[in-house]
Order: structure tokens, then sequence, then C-alpha cells
């Protein structure tokens, strides 16, 4: 087989297809994958509307990936064939996600554990590295607590806060600071996600509904009772990052999920980084590395859990619903997961998609069918 479906970008800024491309082979180092689980990420939809990192059209996009081990490549020890495997995909079409195989690195592919799906492994890989990068890494990319993830590194007696705590990344925020053994967890977040992030780990929820942004410093600091000195914005916004720097003591940090986040008021004696949460990223390579052969065996003991999951129907074709959902605010603490390997040919035409091998059939989404292009 050397064909398969993958979910095309057609061009910067424009519409997502259905297409027939063909499957890349696994470079040296890399394994293939059968996509069995891909989850959609917010990076998603900004990158159709905004254009940014994806260098050549059409783009496949999709950084969460789960799915079975295909074919190995040159030089890769401890894969098989069929192995259940996670990772993150990344921003170049051969290793992405939306797609129905995909090839990425061995050294950052972890092996699924038992006790969990791959709907709820495809909930990992992008949110659980972003929280780690940014409180595990080494600085100045991370927040330095604990690069070599060492089960004897405890923050007892300290408070943290995590803005944005029902967010994905924010949940493994969360779980990862109850990991360094934290003893006051503070996440703002709606109320009626208390429980469930008390579950994981937090130990008080400020309600959003309740507190403004512009308060949460204040009620943050009296929950706290001793200075915080690390946050973890997972909104990213200038509120929310505000409010962030408003919370840590002189000396903390504050890591932040914007890209372009710094400290306005640099001379303030707080920290403040933005997080690039990519485990191919070449300078958090080692760090990942270090991070996927651990996080197997923090799932497998329930240390850290996947985020809920809400299914995708229609396979790779109803993910553009899926995105517009997350891009309009509608998804409230789960993770939206598609299966690339149920999607269906409803339709098949003919579009020129220069940059990608001459596709065989094209599956146009339901609100695009009449736009077919010809050569
Ligand atoms: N820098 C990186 O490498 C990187 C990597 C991954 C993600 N990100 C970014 O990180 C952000 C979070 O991504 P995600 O996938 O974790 O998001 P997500 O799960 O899709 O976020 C949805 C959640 O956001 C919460 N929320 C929205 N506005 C909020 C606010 N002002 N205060 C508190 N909570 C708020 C909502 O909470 P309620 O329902 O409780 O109201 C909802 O549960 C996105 O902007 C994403 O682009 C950056």
């Amino acid at each position: 087989m050397s064909q398969q479906k993958a979910l095309l970008l057609e061009k910067a800024k424009g519409a997502f297809v259905v297409s027939t491309v063909p499957i890349s082979k696994p470079g040296p180092g890399q394994i293939s994958i059968k996509v069995i689980a891909a989850a959609l990420n917010p990076v998603d939809w900004k990158i159709q509307a905004w254009d940014f990192f994806m260098k050549k059209y059409p783009a496949i996009l999709g950084t969460d990936i789960a799915g079975d081990v295909e074919e190995i490549g040159e030089g890769v020890e401890g894969f098989s064939k069929g192995d259940k495997v996670f990772c993150q995909g990344f921003f170049v079409n051969e290793m992405a996600g939306f797609q129905q195989y995909t090839s990425i690195p061995a050294d950052i592919v972890g092996k699924i554990p038992s006790n969990i799906d791959y709907a709820q492994a495809a909930t990992i890989p992008l949110g659980f590295s972003t929280a780690a990068i940014g409180l595990l890494r080494a600085q100045p990319e991370g927040g330095g607590l604990n690069p070599t993830f060492d089960p004897k590194v405890n923050f007892s007696g300290e408070p943290a806060i995590v803005v944005g705590g029902s967010t994905s990344v924010g949940q493994y925020a969360i779980q990862l600071l109850h990991l360094l053994g934290y003893s006051t967890i503070i996440a703002y977040a709606s109320a009626r996600h208390t429980d469930y992030l008390k579950s994981i780990g937090a130990t008080h929820v400020i309600d959003r509904g309740e507190i403004p942004i512009g308060r949460l410093a204040e009620a943050a600091k009296k929950v706290a009772n001793a200075p915080i000195k690390i946050a973890y914005n997972a909104v990213g916004d200038n509120d929310s990052l505000a409010a962030c720097i408003a919370a840590i003591v002189e000396g903390g940090q504050v890591a932040d999920v914007n890209p372009q986040a710094k400290n306005e008021d640099s001379g303030n004696g707080k920290r403040v980084f933005a997080i690039f949460g990519s485990s191919h990223h070449p300078p958090h390579r080692d760090f990942a590395g270090i991070q996927w052969k651990t996080l197997p065996n923090l799932v497998a003991e329930g240390k850290i859990v996947p985020n809920r999951v809400e299914k995708v129907p229609n396979g790779l074709a109803g993910i553009d619903e899926g995105l517009q959902k997350l891009k309009a605010n509608k998804v409230s603490g789960v993770k939206l997961v598609a299966f690339p390997q149920e999607t269906a040919l409803s339709l098949v035409h003919w579009v020129p998609t220069p940059g990608l091998h001459r596709p065989v059939s094209f599956v146009s989404l339901g609100h695009q069918r009449t736009a077919i292009p010809t050569l």
C-alpha cells in the first residue's frame, strides 16, 4: 500500500480538503505510524487563520498522534511493528497527525501503556510536552524545576498557580506540579471544573466566573499564604500574564504559552519566558528524549492521566468542524480527538496539489463541494 488519505490545508489561509496522497517512508532513526487517533489543538486553527510555521502548501497539520508502529527506519531499536505508540507531530507534512500514516523520530515516541486507549493517548503529547518544557526543562527555555524528571525532587510547602487550569495544557501543568510535591496548587478555571481539577492535583480552584482576572493575583496570594515562585499561564493573553506577574514574588517566574510573552516591566525581578512546546525542537531534544522514556511509566502508574476525550466523527473530514468549535471557544475541559482510519470516500474529485506528489483522488468537505479546482 502506497497511498493514504490526508487532510490538506490547500494554501495559506485556505480550506481544508481530504485528499489521497502518498505515504512517506520512515527515514533513518524514524518509525512510521498508522495513525489511529489524532487530537485537535488551537494551533491547528491558528495556522489556518494566520499562516505561520508551515513552509509549504498544501500542508498537513496535526500535532497529537496515537497509533500502531507500521514500519521501522534504519538504526531504530526498541520498537516492533504493531507496538501501540503516542507522540507529537511536527509542522512538516511527513510528520503531521491529520493523515493515516506519519513518520516520527523514534527517540521522541512513547509506548502507550495498557491502562489507556488510543484516543486518551492522543490527548497527551502536545499538552504534556508544553507543560513539562515550561515547568521542568532547564532555564532559559523552561522553569528548570526538574530537567531530569528525578522522582526525588520535591517542592513540599510551596505554592504554585496555573491560570487556565481547565485547558489541556493547564491540566498537565497541574499534574506535574502535584508530582513535584507542591503543597498548594491553585487553578484559575470555571467552577464547573472544580471537582475534576481537584481530582488531578489542584488544591484550590478560583472560579473565573466569580473572580475577574484583574483580582486573581490578590485572591491567589490569599490562598497561597506563602510566596508564589512559579506561575504557569496556559491562557496566554495580556490580562492573564499581568495576573501571573502580579501573583508571583520577586525572583519568581512565569511560564507562558504565548510565544510573544515577555515581562514589560523587566526591572521588577520577575522572570517571564515563552514556551515552545515541541519535542521536535532541536534545543529541547535531549529533554524530550528523557520525557518520552519517563512519560509512559507515569501514565501506567496513574500519576499522569489523559484529558477527557470528546470524539470527532467522520474521520479526517470531521476535523474542520472540530477546529471551528475550538476557535469559537466552544470546547471546555475536554480534548477533541479524530480517527483518521475512519475517513470515508464520499466524493472523488481531481485537483492539482503542487508540492505533494500527484494525488489519485480527492474528497471535498460538505460545505466546499462546489469549489473544485481543475488543472
Ligand atoms: N507555546 C506553545 O508551544 C503552546 C503549546 C500548546 C498550546 N499552546 C496555547 O496554549 C493555550 C491553551 O491550549 P489548550 O489546547 O490547552 O487549550 P484548550 O484546552 O482548547 O482550552 C480550552 C479551555 O480554555 C479555558 N479558558 C479560556 N479562556 C480562559 C481564561 N481567560 N481563563 C481561564 N481559562 C480560560 C476554558 O475554560 P473554561 O471552560 O473553564 O471557562 C476551556 O476549558 C492556547 O492558546 C494554545 O494555542 C501553546
